[in-house]
């Protein structure tokens, strides 16, 4: 932005390494470290963007519009180029003042009292598929517990039909598409090629089921709240951030009280833990591993020279290990206060607007779980779904030992 104010400034270093490797998709914290220590931004050579990955800088990238813009996109390819993979998001890629209309009239649909509304529901669907999975012992975290009640209730009170198999595949190919055009975007494309007429069908009018948000949303467009239009844009936003990201943070937690029972017996004894140990996962393996914005001009950050017009992406899962803000970064500790701290959820203007409905659905059906357990066991080795932007586990074995 200012150049003179640059003029004396480093250029950030380089990294020839590709954080999108499988070898470091499967497991990031090695290079995450590396790269903390490299600088306050690295520029990555093979995929020509810079990596924020230390806890300050990465607010910074989050929250400062007139330095990082979003209106390039939250993805590493710039959505105002031709060539686009999709239509800017009305709510994730506007940057302030505009976004701040959208966001208020969105913030009226998804009041806390809205949300509150859905306890109940939430509550009791959690009970019955906690009992069945108890009941059965020996489960699969992910199938059972985590996608057996978010593919249900979050499609339920949005007002939308889905089959659970679409959500996945829909979901697995948007967080690739955030990342680098790789093999890994090609292969989901080539699997989601048939069902892509219907993604977009469902997410429009005629599909919304009655009394839904999707449809006051809608209904949010008919009273001039929205630009004409972008109704449909808004679901696809809900959906898409709604879904998979809840399914990864629940699963982790699940993988973390598995891995370390005296964490679970510390929320057993004191079940106000519960949430500290949902935050604490969300910290530990962020769901969303990293947003991008767009330099405005050339600009500093934490001393480096951003070059102009160049992706910059904020790696929340970095960020939320980084030893400059959290003491033994790497252990997961149920009474660590970090709600409010970690990048999880992101920071600023476009901050998660649907944390309140995650933390619902996870104290729901982690609640009605450890309620019935004794102990959560490993049962085998968990797998993670190697996505380009996405932290999620594709698999869970683990015994249930009631009590
Ligand atoms: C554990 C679960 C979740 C995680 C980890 C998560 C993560 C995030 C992050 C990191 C951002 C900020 C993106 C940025 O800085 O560019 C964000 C924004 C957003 N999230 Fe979530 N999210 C979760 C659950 C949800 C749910 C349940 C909903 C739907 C109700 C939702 C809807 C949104 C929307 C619409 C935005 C854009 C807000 C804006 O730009 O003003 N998210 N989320």
């Amino acid at each position: 932005m200012n150049h003179a104010a640059t003029t004396d400034m480093a250029d950030a270093p380089v990294l020839d390494e590709d954080p999108f490797s499988d070898e470091n998709i499967a497991n990031p914290y090695p290079l995450f470290e590396r790269m903390r220590e490299m600088g306050p931004a690295v520029f990555v050579a093979p995929h020509g963007y810079y990596a924020v990955t230390r806890h300050a800088e990465a607010g910074i990238v989050a929250s400062d519009h007139t330095r990082f813009t979003v209106e390039g996109g939250v993805g590493m390819s710039d959505i105002r180029k031709p060539g686009a993979w999709r239509t800017r998001s009305p709510i994730s890629e506007i940057d302030p003042p505009e976004h701040t209309r959208v966001r208020a009239a969105l913030q009226k649909i998804l009041s806390p009292l809205v949300v509150k509304t859905w306890k109940d529901k939430f509550a009791q669907r959690a009970e019955e598929i906690a009992e069945q999975a108890v009941a059965r012992g020996r489960i699969d975290g992910v199938a059972d517990i985590t996608e057996a009640f978010v593919l249900e209730v979050f499609p339920a009170v949005l007002g939308i039909d889905v089959p659970p198999e679409r959500i996945k595949l829909t979901g697995e190919l948007n967080f690739n598409q955030l990342g680098p055009n790789n093999e890994r975007v090609a292969r989901t494309l080539r699997r989601a090629a048939p069902i892509m007429d219907w993604y977009q069908q469902v997410l429009q009018r005629d599909h919304m089921r009655p009394g839904g948000f999707a449809e006051k949303i809608y209904e949010a467009e008919d009273a001039g709240d929205f630009d004409a239009g972008t109704a449909p844009l808004h679901v696809r936003s809900f959906f898409r951030a709604g879904v998979d990201t809840t399914i990864a943070g629940i699963g982790s937690t699940l993988k973390l009280l598995s891995e370390h029972p005296e964490q679970l017996a510390l929320v057993k004894a004191n079940p106000t833990l519960l949430k500290s140990a949902f935050e604490e996962a969300l910290r530990m393996e962020s769901p969303a591993q990293v947003m991008f914005r767009t330099t405005t001009g050339e600009v500093e950050l934490g001393g480096v020279r951003l070059r102009a017009d160049t992706k910059v992406g904020y790696h929340m899962g970095a960020a939320n290990r980084d030893p400059r803000q959290w003491e033994d970064p790497d252990r997961y500790d149920v009474t660590r206060q970090t709600a409010g701290v970690h990048r999880a959820f992101g920071v600023g203007a476009h901050v998660c607007i649907g944390q309140m409905i995650s933390r619902l659905e996870a104290e729901s059906i982690l609640g009605a779980l450890i309620r019935r357990v004794q102990r959560i066991e490993p049962a085998g080795e968990a797998r993670w779904r190697p996505v380009n932007t996405l932290r999620t586990l594709d698999v869970l074995p683990l015994t249930l030992v009631a009590g």
